[in-house]
């Protein structure tokens, strides 16, 4: 296996408003202190950007954005360009989220041009993907995800997607308890993986992170991070509170 270091996310989705999440992101950044064998990161809502990456400076915690707009700037009211999350002091930013593409009309089309955004702003893409509760019952998995990666990969050269992580996340399996079972996390993964070397090649399939998200808790983390193609996770719910945070991140 290739070496591959891992990579533990927290998407905090709506939650926090500023002074709560920079309480939080003070709590965690005193946790995690000094952990150099795995990459934290954690993605505040973007109102919150600016203080929290206050909050976390010379410490080991990276911040994330939640989602991009692929346009520099302009009349595009609502949205929040790569130089806006640069000038915040993002270095990562998620991409396509399952919530994203099931309340906000995402597909992957937007995402591959939010991809290109955040790789030419030279932000870390987290580009998400995963099968509906129904696909997988129709045994669509395989085929959802292979579509899921591509189309969000088209027209990309090898050399662009150097930095890009990708996040496993079985939309039956985010927020309702349901864990996949490490089997199956591994199965997908693995097949994630492959799809990565048919269209660009083992190098960069076998440097790629790929982390799992859905229902990810301190009990569940060793288990997961213990099989040979998950790289990491994007925790939801259980990255809210900073303690709960810092014991996945330190599995
Ligand atoms: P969850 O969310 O950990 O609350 O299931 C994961 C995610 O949506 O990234």
């Amino acid at each position: 296996m290739e070496n591959r270091k891992p990579f533990i996310a927290g998407n905090w989705k709506m939650f926090k408003t500023c002074p709560e999440a920079v309480e939080a992101a003070e709590n965690l950044s005193r946790i995690v202190e000094g952990v150099s064998d795995v990459d934290i990161m954690i993605a505040p809502p973007f109102t919150a950007l600016s203080p929290v990456s206050e909050a976390i400076q010379g410490g080991v915690v990276k911040l994330g954005a939640q989602n991009i707009f692929w346009e520099d700037e302009g009349a595009y009211t609502g949205e929040i360009s790569a130089k806006m999350l640069l000038s915040t002091g993002c270095s990562h930013v998620i991409i396509g989220h399952s919530e994203r593409r099931q309340y906000f009309g995402e597909t992957d089309e937007t995402v591959n041009k939010k991809i290109r955004a955040a790789i030419k702003s030279e932000l870390i893409p987290v580009m998400c993907v995963g099968e509906t509760e129904n696909e997988r019952d129709e045994d669509k998995t395989f085929s959802v995800l292979d579509k899921q990666v591509k189309k969000g990969l088209e027209d990309f050269l090898l050399d662009d997607l150097k930095s890009l992580i990708i996040a496993y996340e079985p939309v039956w399996a985010i927020g309702t308890g349901k864990t996949a079972t490490t089997d199956q996390a591994q199965e997908v993964h693995s097949y994630i993986r492959s799809v990565v070397r048919d269209s660009f090649g083992s190098t960069l399939a076998e440097g790629i992170r790929i982390l799992y998200g859905g229902s990810v808790k301190p009990g569940n983390i060793e288990e997961l991070m213990a099989m040979p193609d998950i790289d990491g996770a994007l925790v939801g719910g259980a990255s809210l509170d900073p303690e709960t945070f810092g014991k996945i991140a330190m599995y």
